[in-house]
């Protein structure tokens, strides 16, 4: 079932191409395509929206033509592409020409390089005498809130000749249906325009290079806002193109076998339409824009090294058990014999076990995390307009894969560095709706509410107030969120308009954020805790950060009394919360030895409120090396995996050589896990770096914002506010 367009052309370019990369083997003697930045667990080829979410995965060192392209949720999308040349069929995109019968004159490229950047996935392949390459384009533009509302991506082909003699080359590709419907049963409507110009039957002669062909895909039979398994069962897919240089251009559709199959053997198509059938330059700035902030990110904040011209012993290595390094490879597969002047880390004190993190770029691996997040986190939003006030666009964000709630409040939060770091207006419009159906009275309780619906696309609350409870986290989130708002925008206005109802919260917060009881936190997945300390702290933060926003407001006794009750709660907090060894902080109050990852004490570095001291940063960065596994550190005591995102605020919030740990061990995970989709928040630290035991799969999800920690940081000018005076730490003098 596939919808054709196919651009066949006779062009030949000459080149003297340099092969800076040599492929590599694997033990069946298959061609590894070289990686970079990582070997990334799946790559994005259209991510744009909720729906608009294609990639690749790379398990089995696949690329492009070895694992076709997937829905997030791993579910097939047809879309292929196939090179001829010289007569002689190559498949360097998908996995669809298996379906033909076998042919002599149809083969498969050979794997040579596959890159990402934030913006761009490119892949090279070998087909014969000539290098193909496909580069996926899916710009990032938070700030271009026009073009961001329409989900376009691109993908182009081109090749080079490889040996310098001339050859004739067909390109083709095709899509099908599953962009538009997962149900095979259900009717669409394939339509060609010619520019607006409906095409029936032959194409045109007198086409110009830059007449756009448009394919327009749609059911039959529509159903506005439904869903079927994350699917969407309403809009259009358009799929277009120009012939270019294209001698000879040519479309179809139909079956996709017949249809490949009268392309490989042809080298044409038909140019027929059935309608029945089945019954760029705005946006390569934030490629350039992430790049140059690392740079200056790094340039003044890169880690300092572990030396012996100031001598200190290495921290003991608290966990042996679980894994062991010795001379030979250290956790990053690399060779490693521990020299107190290269490496720093967790080791026994013999200094020759332990994990150790070798000197590799930690800008290289910010850059390998953040390019892959870029497109996910933007995928996870969709723009509309108000039915109230059409001037005023609202955004709304996908839950994806983990339970398709739409505007979770806990699921904005993680993600909310990156819209500091690259638009806060844009996080306003997803606040927005949130604060306009609790302040129409549309929800009943006294706490802030969980989410806007349990089902995207559908925002239509929670009036019974029945939605899932976490009443400190979505309390004291929204707090913080309104806060940072203003923080980054200067925009009074959205104080003052919500001032009240972040005052019920506040109440809420003070009435059960110290002890609270039975509650959900955001990690629900680990279950109900009770007396969660990051919980805690939480709201005793938001209620440091009301303080500020009655500040602003010039509400003097208020800022007064918040103020009061922060640093009252956190002093109470520091005798329940803190470990008798005073080593780190607890998971909750009562579970003597526990510990976590503390991520909620980020906002208040990020937005510089003052109740929380250094001494808590100071004490949270030395330990989590110390618990450190080989893919980063365990979200807490009682298991052993971990959450990127939080992982990222807890290293925006402890000094330079712990945050290299967490930094240089995301990447060494994304280079090495044995996941296989998009980008999990929530994974094995120890082992295959797999999806979590016995957990449910996290995928695809938007709080990879929560990765740009490093950067809303800086862009705060709190990125040095830890650093103080002094050393502390076993971080030394020497530059890395
Ligand atoms: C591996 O494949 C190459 C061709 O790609 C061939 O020349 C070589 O002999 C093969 N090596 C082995 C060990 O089979
Ligand atoms: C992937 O390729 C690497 C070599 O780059 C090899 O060590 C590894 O075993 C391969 N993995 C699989 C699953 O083939
Ligand atoms: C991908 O290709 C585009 C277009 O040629 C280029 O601008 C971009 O730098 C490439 N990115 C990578 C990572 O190769
Ligand atoms: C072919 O192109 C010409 C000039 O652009 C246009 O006027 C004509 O309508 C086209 N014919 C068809 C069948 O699309
Ligand atoms: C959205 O709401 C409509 C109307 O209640 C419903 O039919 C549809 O299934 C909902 N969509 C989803 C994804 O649940
Ligand atoms: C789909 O395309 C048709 C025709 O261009 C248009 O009228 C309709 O609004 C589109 N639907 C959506 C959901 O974009
Ligand atoms: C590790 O290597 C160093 C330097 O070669 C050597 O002195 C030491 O004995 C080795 N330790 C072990 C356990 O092999
Ligand atoms: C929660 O902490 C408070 C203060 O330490 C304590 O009184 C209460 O018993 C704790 N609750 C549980 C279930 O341990
Ligand atoms: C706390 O840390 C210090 C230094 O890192 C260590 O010597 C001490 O044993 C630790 N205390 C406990 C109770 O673990
Ligand atoms: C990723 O892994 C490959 C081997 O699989 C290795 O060659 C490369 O250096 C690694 N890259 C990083 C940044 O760790
Ligand atoms: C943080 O707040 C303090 C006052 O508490 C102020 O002196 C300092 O300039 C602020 N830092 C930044 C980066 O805004």
């Amino acid at each position: 079932m596939i919808c054709l367009l196919s651009i066949a052309f006779a062009f030949v370019t000459k080149t003297s191409a340099q092969d800076p990369f040599s492929t590599a083997k694997d033990t069946n003697n298959h061609s590894v395509p070289f990686y970079s930045p990582v070997r990334a667990p799946a790559l994005p080829l259209a991510v744009r929206s909720p729906y608009t979410s294609a990639w690749v995965s790379t398990v089995n060192n696949g690329t492009l033509n070895s694992n076709g392209a997937i829905f997030w949720n791993g579910d097939s999308l047809g879309w292929e592409g196939i090179i001829t040349i010289d007569g002689m069929s190559y498949e360097y995109f998908g996995t669809g020409m298996s379906g033909l019968p076998l042919m002599k004159e149809i083969t498969k490229a050979v794997p040579h390089s596959v890159s990402y950047d934030s913006e761009y996935t490119n892949f090279s392949l070998d087909a014969g005498p000539i290098r193909v390459t496909a580069r996926f384009f899916s710009p990032v533009l938070p700030k271009d809130l026009c073009k961001t509302s329409v989900p376009l991506s691109y993908f182009e082909a081109s090749f080079e000749s490889m040996d310098g003699a001339p050859h004739d080359v067909q390109l083709y590709s095709d899509v099908n249906g599953r962009w538009v419907t997962n149900e095979g049963h259900k009717p669409l409507n394939w339509n060609l325009y010619r520019s607006s110009t409906p095409v029936n039957g032959a194409g045109n002669s007198t086409d110009s290079s830059d007449t756009v062909y448009n394919w327009l895909v749609k059911e039959q039979n529509p159903f506005p806002f439904g869903e079927n398994n994350d699917h969407p069962q309403w809009g259009n897919l358009s799929y277009a193109t120009s012939p270019g240089t294209a001698k000879k251009f040519t479309f179809q559709s139909g079956h996709s076998t017949e249809i490949r199959y009268r392309f490989v053997t042809e080298r044409s198509l038909n140019n027929s339409v059935d309608p029945q059938f089945r019954g760029q330059a705005e946006a390569a700035r934030w490629d350039a824009q992430l790049r140059a902030d690392i740079a200056s990110y790094y340039t003044v904040n890169a880690a300092m090294i572990y030396s012996n011209s100031t001598p200190q012993p290495p921290p003991p290595y608290a966990n042996a058990s679980q894994a062991v390094y010795t001379n030979g490879t250290d956790q990053f597969g690399q060779p490693y014999i521990f020299d107190p002047t290269t490496a720093y880390g967790f080791l026994t004190p013999d200094g020759v076990r332990g994990i150790a993190v070798p000197d590799v770029s930690e800008a290289n691996s910010y850059y390998a995390i953040l390019a892959l997040s870029s497109r996910q986190t933007m995928g996870g939003y969709a723009m509309a307009v108000s039915p109230t006030n059409s001037s005023q666009p609202l955004v709304f964000q996908k839950e994806i894969s983990s339970n398709g709630n739409i505007n979770t409040v806990d699921v904005i939060f993680p993600a909310m560095p990156f819209f500091m770091y690259a638009n806060p207006e844009l996080f306003r419009m997803v606040l927005d709706p949130i604060f306009e159906i609790q302040e129409g009275g549309f929800y009943p309780n006294g706490y802030s509410i969980h989410d806007l619906g349990s089902r995207f696309p559908n925002a239509t609350g929670h009036v019974e107030g029945n939605d899932e409870p976490m009443p400190v986290e979505e309390s004291g989130n929204m707090i913080l969120m309104a806060y940072a708002y203003y923080k980054f925008s200067g925009n009074k206005e959205y104080m003052v308009k919500h001032y009240p109802i972040l005052k019920q919260f506040a109440q809420y917060l003070i009435d059960f954020s110290l002890i609270p009881e039975h509650q959900l936190s955001t990690d629900d997945f680990a279950g109900q805790l009770t007396n969660q300390t990051n919980l805690a702290i939480k709201g005793i933060v938001a209620l440091d950060a009301i303080s500020k926003v009655a500040e602003v407001l010039s509400q003097a006794d208020d800022a007064s009394r918040y103020l009061d009750i922060s640093t009252k709660y956190f002093e109470a907090w520091t005798h329940f919360a803190i470990d008798p060894s005073s080593n780190h902080t607890l998971l909750s109050y009562q579970h003597r030895a526990s510990w976590g990852l503390l991520y909620n004490i980020y906002p208040s570095l990020l937005l510089n409120l003052t109740v929380i001291p250094q001494s808590i940063f100071k004490m949270q960065s030395e330990w989590y090396p110390k618990v450190s596994q080989i893919y980063g550190v365990p979200l807490d005591s009682r298991h052993h995996y971990t959450k990127s995102d939080w992982q990222l605020w807890a290293a925006a919030s402890s000094l330079p050589s712990t945050r290299r740990l967490f930094v240089n061990a995301i990447a060494y995970w994304l280079n090495h896990t044995s996941t296989d989709r998009a980008f999990t928040d929530w994974y094995e630290t120890v082992g295959t770096g797999g999806y979590p035991e016995g957990g449910s799969t996290f995928i695809a999800r938007p709080v990879a914002g929560g990765h740009f920690s490093l950067l809303a940081l800086w862009k705060a000018g709190m990125d040095k506010a830890l650093m103080g005076n002094g050393t502390w730490g076993w971080k030394q003098s020497t530059a890395a």
